[in-house]
């Protein structure tokens, strides 16, 4: 163990917090608690890992993700901040933002009454301070905060996205309902709006969709799996929803070519029109909270 896991694990050793490093020197802090097991890297605040009790693992992460200092972890999820996807004017910035390739540093790990753990982290990306609690539980909660300082002379915009990649059975057998009613804009091939579909959305093709205002819940349904995930959310507007396919997963190099079939991503966002603008002194919170229904007990 290295000096600074030993360290950790020391000063938060109350809280059943245990920290090790993964081969390229990321300090991982691991939870395991009667309602919930949960994994979070220091690196991007990243939560890689989050299992209720009785349950298989909710998040997914990819076998071929990077652990490197200034590349983002494939998996799990990543905080887009304070832009999503491509920089608007800088080609050369990285896409996503700069807070999932941050070292965020934790300020507290709280033992919750339930018997789960609340982990709070925090990092600046000037001209704003994040604060980013992450509770492990029966449920996942998930809550950034951002801050424009009050001195701060004038008032500033970002976007954020909470990407949550998910495990499912079988993209080809899983749904998500939700968003039938909501238009969207269609980022594959010609980026178009589209209107609703009015149905559940399936997978049968690369699928990269923005919904913007969009504050609703969706449910991942998965018959195979036998369970529901549920995704409740505040202060987010905009919902993605992503799986890159064949084609896309082989271009990327942290992502295996026949990892597409077991995974799926629902952002908890705000980004595009519905970017946030803060006032100095101001602050908002996005906020994904996440279940699971298990339909063999019901
Ligand atoms: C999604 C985007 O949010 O993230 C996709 O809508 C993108 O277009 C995906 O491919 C993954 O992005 P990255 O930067 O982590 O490879």
């Amino acid at each position: 163990m290295s000096t600074k896991s030993a360290e950790l694990t020391t000063r938060f050793t109350n809280a059943g917090l245990q920290f090790d490093e993964q081969a390229g020197g990321l300090v991982r802090a691991v939870f395991s608690g009667a309602t919930a097991a949960g994994e979070l890297f220091l690196h991007g605040a990243h939560c890689a890992a989050w299992q209720p009790a009785g349950q298989r693992s909710v998040l997914w992460m990819s076998q071929l993700s990077y652990y490197e200092a200034g590349k983002p972890i494939r998996g799990g999820v990543p905080i887009c901040f304070p832009w999503f996807g491509a920089h608007a004017t800088d080609k050369a910035a990285p896409g996503h933002g700069l807070a999932r390739l941050q070292e965020w540093e934790l300020k507290s790990a709280q033992s919750l009454a339930s018997g789960g753990l609340r982990l709070v982290c925090a990092t600046e990306l000037a001209p704003f301070q994040l604060e980013y609690a992450v509770e492990f539980d029966k449920q996942l909660k998930l809550s950034l905060t951002t801050r424009l300082g009050a001195d701060h002379p004038t008032p500033q915009r970002f976007e954020d996205a909470l990407h949550t990649y998910f495990s499912v059975s079988d993209i080809k057998s899983v749904s998500i309902t939700g968003l039938e009613n909501r238009h969207y804009i269609d980022k594959v091939g010609q980026v178009a709006e589209r209107s609703a579909s009015g149905g559940a959305i399936v997978f049968t093709e690369e699928t990269d969709r923005i919904y913007p205002q969009s504050s609703e819940s969706c449910v991942i349904h998965d018959p195979d799996w036998q369970r529901q995930v549920i995704i409740s959310k505040s202060g987010s507007n905009s919902t993605i929803v992503w799986n890159p396919w064949i084609a896309k997963s082989a271009r990327m190099p942290d992502f295996g070519n026949d990892e597409w079939t077991g995974m799926l991503c629902i952002e908890t966002a705000n980004v595009g029109s519905d970017a946030i603008t803060l006032e100095p002194g101001q602050q908002h919170t996005t906020t994904a909270l996440i279940a699971v229904s298990d339909l063999t007990s019901q």
